[in-house]
This record gives structure tokens, C-alpha cells and sequence, in this order.
């Protein structure tokens, strides 16, 4: 059998992609398609008084205006994650409300998108006005609501112990609003060919669940929506849902039955389809004077909208990095007058390692410990809140070959010993680590008479590499060149593939992949492909295929799953400007089995390069008049260019995870992000002697 899985296979969607081929969502072409355009709150607290849209109206080109006062019919959806789930509780335009900046008030529908924007500027809105809060700092905090059906609280032990600690930190840490900024963005086509069924095209990480949402939202089977996405210019957590927007577009198109398009702008992008919160975290670490852990004390803050909660979710990582004996977690919520925030790339865990993995690098230097040399100290072969130990844990080995290849043995052990060309040299290094999540996938799988083979599943590529990690896994189970499988993806036509979001869609697809092409080697009573190719020619039938399922088990009930890694990285600091570059990077992963080495590697580099910029350039405040996040497009979003980004050497350790699944892979997509922002500012406290606990770092707190 050839082997394919674990090599490097190259993009199957790549030459599509980059040869403009793949049709995005605001591509598709449908005869007598008009354009809408959004019209959007420019107060961030209050109320409607009136919206005039008679000039509007009378504009050359423009079909309907739609606002509170006309809005088209909408039903409540069950909005949970198991049957449907829209980001925004409230429904849009149900109300002369407005609870942020940004909020959706009205749509305009004109035959061309330019007709359409012209005539949104010129409908006239006056607001009764409250003062809106948009200051985090400003506002009062309650303990968060239950997530998941599970309290954030946690307590084990006693943290009063934390008082006579040999060794004590004590720190808060931030975080800055952080926008998903997607290369493509939010855009829907809706097109109902009657009353009763639709057609959905909408960048989607998950086509069935919001095909099912959609169906709730307008009363219908859900056999009548289709959703398609065969392609996805990026998403990082903000495109698992459909948003107000989206909701908007399907309700006018069945209401002026034409097919509409609409696609946000850059600046509506800011405000109202979701953003990561920013977060304020205090970590008490207490240890004794060798190093052992005695207590973690963490608490988070972070904010939601007026009309839905989300808790970024900082304290899941704490029970599950380092033993200790006494732990206590609280998460705390405000209520700002901002769009509502929602899952972005590791959500929690992200702000949770920045703040645990700076705060562990404080307590090495105040011990005079080597940093990795703590982590392997404290390691926990048991997730303290599940108490249940980690399937496949090789944690110890990242940060072992990880060192190992920095060259970390040679660092020198004072702050500020460093330098080159003028410029200070710091070393940093953190750990990184993610849960090992899975859904129920159902897979089709077909072998032709001209040899090649077809997988068929409505599971979603991001652009993480799902259809090139599919065509591998099917390609090494039929014994049949890798070139030789077609994929089909993003059509929630196909079987249920489940969702593309918590590093999940590997672990969902690969082991109903897995089955499915097994059965249709033994429906062709073959071993190999050859066989079961010679057999079908042989029997004159079109095809054989086989659909096959695969679901998670009871193994999470003996099992914790979760991802690992370690980063090693290098700063250069020019005091004199603030300049800082980071010029070295490795990072070490154990993700279990890695089905396709390129692409998991490149997961790998796209979460560092993204926490790079977490670290040293994302940052989105809010107008606090109008409300609108003081960001105007891609420009106005510093983010890291090519320029700003080392060479990244990624490497993989481990084993395969089959308590997780047959297919032995955890999952890549998010566990990369983490810990990379407190990596450097560990270094840069190792070039400069600064502590910086503030993200971003910005030059100005470099001088
Ligand atoms: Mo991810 S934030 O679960 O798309």
C-alpha cells in the first residue's frame, strides 16, 4: 500500500485558489441577482425616532428600503448548538433599538451595489440618544453566566496558602479587542426559487448547522435550504453562525422573491459580525522555593453586547497545564455597547496562556529556574477539573526538542546580556496547548470505472486543508495516488460533515473517511484498489460506493484529549526607536497523528503569525461617541506583513491519539496561537529587562 498519510501533500483546492477558479460565496453568478447594502447605526445607546427613506426610495435603480417599521418576517430559532445557533440573539430590525455602533437598522435593494450604497447614505435617521458605555475600564462586572452547561467557578484546595509562598507573582494581564479581519469577507447570496426553498450562499464553517438554522429562522423543513461553501477566504471563528446580516439578506430576498447579494464592508465588518473581547486576567502563582506550584489563583474579565453573552473563556486552560493542589478560577462579564464578541481562534485559551504562560516565566526568573526546566517541574499527567488523565500527552518532548533546536542550553541566564548590531537580543519561550475536540461525520465514498474516487461530506475547508487532509486519508485506505481522489466539500446537500471549528474537522472527517473507503473496498470484495477496479469493470456497474458514519464514543468519559506544543523565539529591540523584530522562531507540536505534514505545519505558522500580531500590532478601541470601533479597513488593522514574520521551524512529536479516534489526529487549526504572545514578551523582558503585560506591544512601550 502506498503511503500517503503523514507526508506532504500539496493543496488540493491550492491551483483553484490562487488561479481565481474557487468561486467564493459573493461570486456566484444567478440571473437577476440585485444588491443590497446595509444601513447601520451611528449611535451606540438609544432609540430610534424616525427614518425617513422616501429619497432613498425615489433613487434611480433602488427595489425596496427596508427598516424597524417594515421589517420582513422572522421566527425565533432555537439558537443552541445542537439544532441551530445564530451569534445575535436579537433578530434584526426587530425594534427601533440601538445597543451598539454598527448595529444593522435598515437595508437598502437596488439593481447595482453602487445604487444601493448611494441611496443608504441618503436615508434620514434621528436618534433619541443615551450615553453609551464602551469603556471596559468603566464598567461593572458580574460573575459570567454557565457556558456549556458548566460553571466557570472552580475551586480545589485552598489558595489561602498563597499568603506564606516562598515564591510569589502576583499580576494582571490584558488584552486588546481583537477583529478576525478574514482576506474574504462577510458577504451572502440568497436565492428562492419559490416560497419555500432556498438557496444559501454564504461563507460558512458549518453549511448543515446554519442550513438548519436558516430553516428555523423561516419556517421550513430544513431539507429546503441549501447551503453552499465550497470555499472560505479565511473565518477564525466568525463565520461557524449566521450573523444579523445574513438573517436580513435571506428574510428581503424571499419578500421581493429576487436573489440578493450582500457583502459588508470592511468598516461594517468591525462592528457587527463579531470580534474577540478585550480581556483583563490577575494570576497569583505561589510556589515553593524549588519550584513546585502550591496555588494558581486566576481570575478573568472580559465583555459582551447588550443582546447576546459570550464569556471569553480565559480559566479552561489553568486546570489543565500545571499540577497543582490548590486552584481557584472566576470569570467575570460586563455589559459594553459594542457588537456582540464571539469565538475567535482559540477562544480562551488564547488570553489564558498569555496570562498563565508570562506569569510562569515571572516566577522562573524570581526562582533563578530555567523556564523550561519549571514547565517539566509542574507537569500534570491529569486534567484537574475533569480528573482524568491525558490520552497521548508528549508535552515534556516539545519543550525537550523544541530547546534542543533553539539552542536554548546556551542563554545567557541575566537580562539585557544580549546583542547584535546595536540591538538587543532577547530569547523567550512558552508552552501551547489546545483540546482535542470531535464531532459525528458522515462521509460518501465512490470508486469509478476510470479510477479515480469520489469523497463526498458537507464538512467545511477554511482554508486549514480539509480537502487536501480528505483526499490523503482516502487516497492510503483505497491504495490509489493521492491525485486520483476528487473531493467535494461545503454543500450541505452531501452528508453531514459536521462543524469546521475547535480544531475539529480533521478528527470528525478522517475516521468516517477511513470507513467509508474500507467498505467500498469490501463491497468490491477487494484488497486494494486494482482489485476492486478490475472487479466494477468487470460487473458493469457504475460505481461502488459506501456511506459510512463515525461518531465519538464513551472515550471522553476515560479520556482528557487535548494538543500540546512549545514555542522558542528571538527578539531583536532597537531601544532608541522602540523597534522591535523577532527574528528567530521554533515551535514543537503534539497533535497526535499528523494526517498531511504541510498543511498541519502551515496551521502551525498561520496561529504564530497570527499571535505575532496579537502581540504586537492588533489592537481596535471604540469611539466613545459614536461607538464604532476606530478601525476603517484592512490598513487601519495593523496586522503582520511578510516582512514581519522569520523564517517559522515547525516540527511535530508524538504519537497517535487512538483513544480519540481511529485515525489517531487531534487537531492543529488553533493550538499554534497559543502562547506565542507571552513567548515574546518573555523575550523581550530577556533583551530589555521590561515586563510587559499590556498587548499589545506597541514601539511606544519599547522606549
Ligand atoms: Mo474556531 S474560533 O472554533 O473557528
Amino acid at each position: 500500500m502506498n503511503k500517503v498519510i503523514g507526508t506532504g501533500v500539496n493543496r488540493k483546492d491550492g491551483l483553484a485558489k490562487v488561479t481565481g477558479t474557487a468561486t467564493y460565496a459573493a461570486e456566484h453568478q444567478i440571473p437577476g441577482l440585485v444588491h443590497g447594502y446595509l444601513i447601520t447605526a451611528t449611535i451606540a445607546n438609544g432609540q430610534i425616532k424616525s427614518i425617513d427613506t422616501s429619497a432613498a426610495e425615489k433613487t434611480s435603480g433602488v427595489i425596496a428600503v427596508f427598516t424597524h417599521k417594515n421589517s420582513p418576517k422572522i421566527f425565533k430559532p432555537s439558537n443552541n448548538f445542537v439544532t441551530s445557533k445564530i451569534y445575535e440573539a436579537r433578530l434584526p430590525l426587530s425594534d427601533n433599538k440601538v445597543h451598539y455602533g454598527g448595529q444593522i437598522i435598515g437595508l437598502v435593494v437596488a439593481d447595482t451595489f453602487e445604487q444601493a450604497r448611494d441611496a443608504a447614505h441618503l436615508v434620514k435617521v434621528e436618534y433619541t440618544v443615551q450615553k453609551p458605555l464602551v469603556d471596559a475600564k468603566k464598567a461593572t462586572y458580574q460573575e459570567a453566566p454557565p457556558a456549556f452547561g458548566e460553571e466557570f467557578k472552580f475551586e480545589q484546595g485552598n489558595i489561602a496558602g498563597f499568603a506564606s509562598a516562598s515564591a510569589k507573582i502576583e499580576a494582571s494581564y490584558k488584552t486588546s479587542t481583537e477583529l478576525h479581519t478574514p482576506m474574504e469577507p462577510h458577504a451572502i447570496i440568497a436565492h428562492w426559487p419559490d416560497n419555500d426553498s432556498v438557496t444559501i450562499y454564504e461563507p460558512s464553517q458549518w453549511v448543515m448547522g446554519t442550513g438548519r438554522t436558516y430553516a428555523e429562522l423561516f419556517g421550513l423543513p430544513s431539507e429546503r435550504v441549501r447551503v453552499v461553501t465550497p470555499f472560505l477566504g479565511g473565518a477564525f471563528g466568525c463565520k461557524a453562525f449566521p450573523w444579523p446580516h445574513g438573517i436580513l439578506a435571506v428574510a428581503v430576498a424571499r419578500q421581493i422573491k429576487r436573489p440578493l447579494k450582500v457583502v459588508l464592508s470592511r468598516r461594517q465588518m468591525t462592528a457587527n459580525s463579531g470580534h474577540r473581547s478585550e480581556t483583563e486576567q490577575i494570576l497569583r502563582l505561589g510556589a515553593t522555593a524549588d519550584g513546585k506550584l502550591i496555588v494558581i489563583d486566576h481570575e478573568a474579565k472580559s465583555a459582551t453586547s447588550p443582546v447576546d453573552e459570550f464569556t471569553e473563556p480565559c480559566t479552561g486552560i489553568t486546570p489543565v497545564m500545571y499540577a497543582v493542589p490548590n486552584m481557584r478560577l472566576q470569570q467575570e462579564l460586563a455589559v459594553l455597547n459594542v457588537g456582540t464578541p464571539t469565538f475567535m481562534r482559540a477562544p480562551g485559551e488564547n488570553p489564558g496562556m498569555w496570562a498563565l504562560e508570562s506569569a510562569m516565566d515571572e516566577l522562573a526568573w524570581q526562582l533563578k529556574l530555567d523556564p523550561v526546566e519549571l514547565r517539566l517541574k509542574n507537569e500534570t499527567k491529569e486534567h484537574q477539573r475533569k480528573n482524568l488523565p491525558f490520552s497521548a500527552k508528549h508535552f515534556a518532548d516539545c519543550l525537550r526538542v523544541g530547546a534542543e533546536q533553539f539552542g536554548w542550553q546556551d542563554r545567557p541566564k541575566q537580562v539585557r546580556s544580549l546583542t547584535r548590531d546595536g540591538k538587543l537580543i532577547g530569547w523567550g519561550m512558552a508552552a501551547a496547548t489546545f483540546p482535542g475536540m470531535r464531532g459525528r461525520a458522515t462521509v460518501k465514498a465512490r470508486l469509478l470505472p476510470d479510477g479515480t474516487a469520489h469523497i463526498l461530506t458537507s464538512g467545511n475547508d477554511m482554508g486549514t486543508g480539509a480537502y487536501t487532509v480528505v483526499a490523503a486519508t482516502a487516497a492510503e485506505v483505497l491504495g490509489l495516488p493521492v491525485e486520483r481522489v476528487k473531493v467535494e466539500l461545503g454543500d450541505s446537500l452531501l452528508p453531514d460533515g459536521g462543524l469546521a471549528g475547535g480544531s475539529q474537522m480533521t478528527a470528525s472527517l478522517v475516521p468516517a473517511v477511513m470507513s467509508a473507503c474500507t467498505q467500498v473496498l469490501n463491497n468490491a470484495q477487494a484488497k486494494t484498489a486494482t482489485e476492486a477496479l478490475a472487479n466494477l469493470r468487470q460487473s458493469g456497474r457504475a460505481a461502488f460506493e459506501a456511506t459510512a458514519s463515525s461518531a465519538p464514543g464513551d472515550e471522553a468519559k476515560k479520556w482528557a484529549f487535548q494538543s500540546w506544543g512549545a514555542h522558542f523565539c528571538e527578539v531583536s529591540i532597537d531601544e532608541e526607536i522602540g523597534r522591535l523584530q523577532v527574528t528567530r522562531w521554533v515551535s514543537v507540536m503534539d497533535i497526535g497523528k499528523v494526517i498531511n505534514a504541510k498543511t498541519a505545519a502551515s496551521q502551525v505558522r498561520g496561529g504564530v503569525i497570527m499571535g505575532i500580531g496579537q502581540a504586537l500590532m492588533e489592537e481596535c478601541h471604540f469611539d466613545p461617541n459614536i461607538g464604532y470601533p476606530v478601525v476603517y479597513d484592512l490598513a487601519t488593522y495593523h496586522y503582520p506583513a511578510h516582512a514581519d514574520i522569520p523564517r517559522i521551524q515547525v516540527t511535530f512529536v508524538g504519537e497517535p491519539d487512538i483513544n480519540f479516534n481511529p485515525g489517531g489526529a487531534r487537531g492543529v487549526g488553533e493550538v499554534g496561537i497559543t502562547g506565542v504572545s507571552s513567548a515574546i514578551a518573555n523575550a523581550i523582558y530577556h533583551a530589555t529587562g521590561k515586563r510587559i503585560r499590556d498587548l499589545p506591544i506597541t514601539p511606544d512601550k519599547l522606549l
